[in-house]
């Protein structure tokens, strides 16, 4: 039996693939994106894929389509969902016959995890979903001596979204979630949008993949000269935290500021850089 972990997220769909007999673990991730195909007569190598009698190309292949989205909601996902996911098993070495999946759920779907997990299903049989968070925990429970620590708030800074879990860890290490929930609006596009404020002329102009660059290193460039952006990428993160403190200070009040330790996750947290 191997095991498939799922995360698909607004910005990227990350699974990894375990076999605990052969000791291997293979890990993928793609753009989430989503066209229908239109046959060109010099193209590269592709995925086709059908599903409700259309075609559709996924991820990188996606890129160059006419008509290629982006998740955007809820509903997008669930639609979508078992395709993605079916392109996951189409990858190399991933294609396998007994293959038990575990799927991260955003903790502010969670009430509607069913429809996911049925919908996946239609392509897998043994599913599982676990809230998105919890697989960071368990990683740093594993690595980490958390002796002492009963409390721990979990942060995912996604593309979209930052999901948050507080948990309590009980006695030998057992957990407990006593509350999680998705903030929308606050991933990383949220941070490129402030660091696009602070900025001026045509720095402020080019697309979110060119500053998200920059604001993770805090370094400019414009017809070949270096420019300082540390300032800027300091006076965007400081609104960007000042909101997320207040949408955490909403949700769960000032526990947050009093949990014994604090997980951040997602790929948002490498463009974040935070102190
Ligand atoms: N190693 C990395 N270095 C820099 N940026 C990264 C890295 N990994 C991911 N990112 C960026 O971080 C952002 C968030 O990535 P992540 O995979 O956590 O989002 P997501 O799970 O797809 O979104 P959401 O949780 O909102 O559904 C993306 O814009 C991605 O490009
Ligand atoms: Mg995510």
């Amino acid at each position: 039996m191997e095991y498939l972990g799922m995360d698909i997220g607004f910005g990227d769909v990350k699974a990894v693939l375990v076999n605990r007999e052969l000791e291997t673990l293979k890990a993928i991730s793609f753009p989430t994106l989503v066209a229908g195909y239109t046959p060109a007569p010099l193209e590269k190598d592709k995925t086709v894929l059908c599903f409700g009698g259309k075609k559709y190309v996924l991820g990188r292949d996606a890129r160059g389509e006419p008509g290629c989205f982006q998740l955007s909601d809820f509903d997008d996902m669930k639609e979508f969902a078992p395709l993605l996911f079916r392109k996951v098993l189409q990858t190399d070495g991933f294609e396998g016959n007994e293959i038990a999946v575990c799927a991260g759920m955003p903790p502010g779907w969670w009430p509607q995890r069913g429809e996911v997990a049925n919908a996946l299903r239609a392509e897998m049989q043994t599913v599982v979903v676990v809230p998105q968070g919890q697989g960071a925990f368990v990683a740093v429970q594993e690595e980490k001596d958390l002796e002492g620590v009963e409390t721990v708030l979990i942060l995912d800074f996604g593309y979209n979204t930052v999901d948050y879990l507080l948990m309590e860890i009980t006695k030998y290490g057992e957990f407990e979630i006593i509350k999680g929930n998705t903030l929308p609006r606050l991933g990383v596009t949220k941070l490129v949008k402030l660091f696009r404020g602070e900025l001026k002329g045509e720095l402020s102009e080019l697309p979110d993949r060119a500053l998200k660059e920059m604001l993770r290193t805090g370094q400019g460039k414009l017809y070949g000269e270096n420019i300082n952006l540390s300032g800027h990428k300091r006076r965007a993160v400081e609104k960007y935290c000042a909101m997320l403190m207040g949408e955490l200070k909403s949700n769960v009040g000032e526990t947050w500021r009093e949990t014994d330790a604090v997980i951040c996750t997602g790929g948002g947290f490498t463009t974040l850089n935070p102190k």
